[in-house]
This record gives structure tokens, C-alpha cells and sequence, in this order.
């Protein structure tokens, strides 16, 4: 009976075991090596934004959009080849996604003490990133995005906790103006994207752009 109980019971542990993701940090950073060759080592981005920031979006967002591009419902050439169930089987998208959301950037360097070695400032400069501010009419800018996009997007671009919503500060605004572009031809899904997207002008792009490349200084 005993055996039959203890059986039992480490059954039910399985089974609620298998429902929940399983989250190994250790193998999301070593996932993130091959992924850090375009999105940096701390998920910072790089070349000016063709590659997105990583660091700090939501996991359950990341992970959305590592399956859509698995599903090629999001096309992209660069990330055909990493993802895919050859090289990012589903059970470890939860992962490599935590990691990256775990990861602070800061937007500025903190003051130091004396009991700081340059080892360790070195270390914490890396983690450094600002988005370089973008010309552009910010008081139009404010204006659209507190009207048209502030609802999903939080207050200064910076998202909100626990959400599929991705943060837009501190995202590379060459990128994003390139997924606005999308988003208006159909390309890549979003939300209202016609009402949100269709009507807006290069230059009122700009002044988005421009408000949410100061939001993060
Ligand atoms: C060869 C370069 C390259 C590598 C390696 C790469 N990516 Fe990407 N990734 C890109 C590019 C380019 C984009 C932007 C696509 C676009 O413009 O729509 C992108 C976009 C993304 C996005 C969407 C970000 C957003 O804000 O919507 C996620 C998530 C992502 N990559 C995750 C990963 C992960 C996880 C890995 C490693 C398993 C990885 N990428 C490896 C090039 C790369
Ligand atoms: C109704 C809610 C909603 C509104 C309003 C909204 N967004 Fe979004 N936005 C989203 C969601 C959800 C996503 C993620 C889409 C997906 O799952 O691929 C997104 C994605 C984006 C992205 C891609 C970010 C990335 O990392 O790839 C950009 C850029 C963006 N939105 C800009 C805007 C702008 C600019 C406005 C205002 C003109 C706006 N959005 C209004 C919900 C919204």
C-alpha cells in the first residue's frame, strides 16, 4: 500500500511537473552564446539596431516571438537558422527567454567609490546602453505616443510587467521604425495595425522615435 501511495504520488508530482516550463537559467546562458554572435553578450543588440535588444523584454513576449519565428508567421533570414526545432527545440525557449529578461542594462554609468576596482568597472560599463537620442519634433512625438500608444506600451515607452507587450525604450529606434514599416504592410502582425499604423506619416515616425529615444536617459 505504501509503495502504491509513494507511486502515486510521484506520479502526480510528474505530471504537474510536465505542465509547468522548465526553467534552467545555466542552460539559457549557454543557449544565449550562439544567440550573443548578432544580439550581443547581455542581449544589448548591436550594429545600430538590425539587431534588436534583447535584455530585459518580458520572457513570455521573447518566447512569442521566437515561436513565430519557428512558425515563419514572422519572417527574418538572420534567424531562420537558430530558430528551429533542430537548434532551439520548444522545451528550451523558456529558458534561453528568462535568461535574456533577467538581464539589467543600465542607461547610465553609476558613481563609484574608491573600493570599486577597474576589473569590476569594466564588468558593470558593459552593461551600459543608451539609446542615442534621434532628431525629431518631441513634443509631436509625445503627443502621438501618449494618445495612440502609451495604453499598452506604458508611461515613456516602458512597458509593463508580466506582459506580452513589448517595453519600446531602450529598443534601437532604426529597428523599430523598420517593424513600423511592417506592421503597416501586413508583413508582421500587430494589434489596430491599420487604424495605429497606415496613417502615420514618416515624420510623425520620426517624432515618435525621437520621444522614445530620451526616454531612457
Ligand atoms: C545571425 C544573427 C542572429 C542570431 C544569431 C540570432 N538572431 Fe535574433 N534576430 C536577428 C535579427 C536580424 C532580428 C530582427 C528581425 C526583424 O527585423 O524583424 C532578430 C530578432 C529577434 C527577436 C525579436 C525581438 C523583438 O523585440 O521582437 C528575438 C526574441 C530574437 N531575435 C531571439 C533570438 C535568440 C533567442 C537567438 C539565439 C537562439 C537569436 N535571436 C539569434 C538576428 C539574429
Ligand atoms: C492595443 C495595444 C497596443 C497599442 C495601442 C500599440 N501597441 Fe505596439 N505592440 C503591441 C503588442 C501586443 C506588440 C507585440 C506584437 C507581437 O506579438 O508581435 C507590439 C509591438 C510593437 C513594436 C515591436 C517591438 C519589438 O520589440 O519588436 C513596435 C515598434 C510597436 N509595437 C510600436 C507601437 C507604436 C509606435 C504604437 C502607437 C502608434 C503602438 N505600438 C501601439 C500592442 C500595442
Amino acid at each position: 500500500m505504501r509503495t502504491f501511495i509513494f507511486l502515486l504520488f510521484s506520479l502526480l508530482l510528474s505530471s504537474v511537473h510536465a505542465e509547468e516550463p522548465e526553467i534552467d537559467l545555466d542552460l539559457g546562458e549557454e543557449i544565449n552564446q550562439v544567440c550573443a554572435g548578432c544580439h550581443g553578450e547581455y542581449g544589448e543588440g548591436g550594429k545600430n539596431g538590425e539587431y534588436p535588444r534583447l535584455a530585459g523584454l518580458p520572457a513570455t513576449y521573447i518566447s512569442a516571438q521566437i515561436k513565430l519565428f519557428k512558425e515563419e508567421k514572422r519572417k527574418n533570414m538572420p534567424m531562420r537558422p537558430y530558430a528551429n526545432d533542430r537548434e532551439l527545440p520548444d522545451e528550451d525557449i523558456p529558458s534561453v527567454s528568462a535568461f535574456l529578461s533577467q538581464i539589467k542594462l543600465t542607461s547610465q554609468m553609476p558613481k563609484f567609490d574608491e573600493s570599486v576596482t577597474a576589473y569590476e568597472k569594466l564588468l558593470i560599463a558593459k552593461k551600459v546602453f543608451n539609446i542615442p537620442k534621434l532628431e525629431g519634433d518631441l513634443e509631436l512625438g509625445e503627443e502621438l505616443y501618449v494618445n495612440d500608444c502609451q495604453l499598452c506600451h506604458g508611461v515613456n515607452g516602458a512597458g509593463k510587467d508580466d506582459s506580452d507587450t513589448p517595453p519600446l525604450m531602450g529598443q534601437y529606434t532604426q529597428y523599430m521604425t523598420k517593424q513600423i514599416t511592417q506592421f503597416a504592410n501586413g508583413e508582421r502582425w500587430h494589434e489596430y495595425s491599420e487604424e495605429l499604423f497606415s496613417e502615420l506619416e514618416p515624420d510623425e515616425i520620426q517624432a515618435i522615435m525621437a520621444y522614445l529615444s530620451i526616454t531612457d536617459d
